[in-house]
This record gives structure tokens, C-alpha cells and sequence, in this order.
């Protein structure tokens, strides 16, 4: 059987003092879409953060691509969208730049190629942000940024795609077009790694959930149907029946 393109065996981390992870079991197999869940604090940022390398495992092992963790280079096959933070970057870039930056494995610090001004303007297209690609990201409100910050990503056109909470502070209509713009990358056989706290528009697109808590797996399969939702703990459930345009599903896992 082939590798799986991510795989955490008993991986274990800490931050601080505070054991984070404690012996998670993570595989993504090529072509999947993997959503991580779990309430507030269960550790889905530092699983992921782990993934890409900024956290170390202080225990078990990790392989990206079948390449031991410590022997992987090919960071430009991985694009990450980190979770939104609320502090400014106070960093005047464009969004030209920003998004560029998501080519830089690529073309090193070279001059920029056609291919790459190409990758660029096509990435903020599939996030509905091309007319603002000349604007100091600034200019930008919350939920835009996190669009440039997806685009950033995309641009890179990775083989893995790891996203920490992409739908945080996008409002619905801005979901259904990155929901659009995430089955692309699945139709050209990207590799998909989600942190969410409610599937929403991708929810069609997700095979398979993985949920946290107190940094351990607790399910790992089908991923949870807003219809039954009581069943699962700590339930934040909003009736499917309550307005569905104002309020995108809840899985019930967010608690
Ligand atoms: N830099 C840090 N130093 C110490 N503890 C940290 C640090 N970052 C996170 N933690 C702790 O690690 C635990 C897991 O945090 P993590 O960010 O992985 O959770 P999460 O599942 O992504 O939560 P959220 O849904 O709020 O994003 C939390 O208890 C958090 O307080
Ligand atoms: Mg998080």
C-alpha cells in the first residue's frame, strides 16, 4: 500500500510544561481530505504545527511523503495556513507580496517568473480577491486577510494542503466560494488536512474526521452528520431548522 502523505504515530509534545499531545495516531492518506475537530485547547494547532515542523515531538514519530520528519526537505510539496491571530503584522506588504510568498520554496529569492506571476493572480482568483491584489493587506478586513492568507497557500500549488481553521471569521458567502476553490485543488489531487470547528460548506468534501481531545484521538472515521448530532459530547448544536443562511451546520463539536 502506498505511504500515507502525513503520518503521526504516537506522537507526543508539550508546551511549556503542559503535555499537549499525548500519543496521537494521524494518517492522511494521498487524495483525502481529513477534517481535525475538537473543542477549544484539545491540541488540533499544535497537531498541525507538529506536521510542518514548529513544534517538536518530544515523543513517537512522524513521516510526511514517507520521509522521516528530520530527514524531509521538500517543504515546497506542503502549503500551511496557520490559525488567525488577532495582533496586526504592522508589515505594509500588498497583497501581491503576501501571496508571492507562497512561491518562494519554489523560485527561491530569484526573479519571479511568469509561471509564478500566473500561480499568484490564479490563487486569488479561486479566492475572489483578485481585484484587491495591488492593496497594502492593511487595507484588508479580517475575513479578506484570511482569504489572502489562503491564496498565499494555494500559490504554491501543493501537493499537501494544511489549513488551521480557513472558515474563522469568513462569513458564509466567502466560505461557499473557498469551499469552491478547495474542491479544485481536491479535483487536481491535492491532499487535505483541515482544522475546523464546523464543517459547514466543505462538509461534502471532508471523507473522513479525526477529533481531539485533552490531546488524544478520541474518533477517527466517518465525519459526524449534522443530523444526530446530540450524540456527540458537548454539543453546541444550532437546529438545523433555525434560518440555514444566517448560521452555517454544526457538527456539535465545538464545546
Ligand atoms: N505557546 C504555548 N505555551 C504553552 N501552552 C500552550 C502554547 N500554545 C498552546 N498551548 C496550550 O496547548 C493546548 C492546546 O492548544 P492548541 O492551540 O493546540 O489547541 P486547539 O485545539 O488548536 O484550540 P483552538 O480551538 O482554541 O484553536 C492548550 O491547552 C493551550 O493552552
Ligand atoms: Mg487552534
Amino acid at each position: 500500500m502506498e505511504q500515507p502523505v502525513i503520518s503521526l504515530r504516537g506522537a507526543t509534545a508539550s508546551l511549556g510544561s503542559r503535555p499537549v499531545l499525548r500519543g496521537v495516531d494521524l494518517a492522511v492518506h494521498r487524495g483525502e481530505v481529513v477534517a481535525l475537530l475538537g473543542a477549544n485547547g484539545s491540541g488540533k494547532s499544535t497537531a498541525v504545527r507538529a506536521v510542518v515542523g514548529q513544534v517538536p515531538l518530544t515523543g513517537g514519530e512522524l513521516e510526511l511523503f514517507g520521509t522521516p520528519r528530520r530527514r524531509f526537505r521538500d517543504w515546497s510539496r506542503v502549503g500551511y495556513v496557520p490559525q488567525r491571530t488577532t495582533a496586526a503584522s504592522g508589515v505594509p506588504a500588498t497583497v501581491r507580496e503576501v501571496v508571492s510568498a507562497g512561491r518562494l520554496a519554489r523560485t527561491g529569492l530569484g526573479p519571479t517568473r511568469k509561471a509564478d506571476r500566473e500561480a499568484v493572480t490564479k490563487a486569488l482568483e479561486l479566492v475572489g480577491m483578485a481585484d484587491r491584489i495591488k492593496d497594502s493587506v492593511n487595507a484588508l478586513s479580517g475575513g479578506q486577510h484570511q482569504r489572502v492568507l489562503i491564496a498565499r497557500a494555494l500559490a504554491g500549488e501543493p501537493e499537501l494542503l494544511i489549513m488551521d481553521e480557513p472558515m474563522a471569521g469568513v462569513d458564509l458567502a466567502s466560505q461557499e466560494v473557498l469551499a469552491k476553490a478547495l474542491r479544485e485543488e481536491v479535483a487536481r489531487g491535492a491532499t487535505v488536512l483541515l482544522v475546523l470547528h464546523e464543517l459547514g460548506p466543505l462538509e461534502p468534501l471532508i471523507d473522513r474526521a479525526v477529533v481531539l481531545r485533552d490531546g488524544c484521538v478520541v474518533h477517527d472515521g466517518p465525519p459526524p452528520q449534522a443530523v444526530g448530532q446530540h450524540a456527540l459530547p458537548g454539543h453546541d448544536h444550532v437546529h438545523p431548522h433555525a434560518d440555514p443562511a444566517a448560521e452555517p451546520i454544526r457538527t456539535g463539536l465545538l464545546s
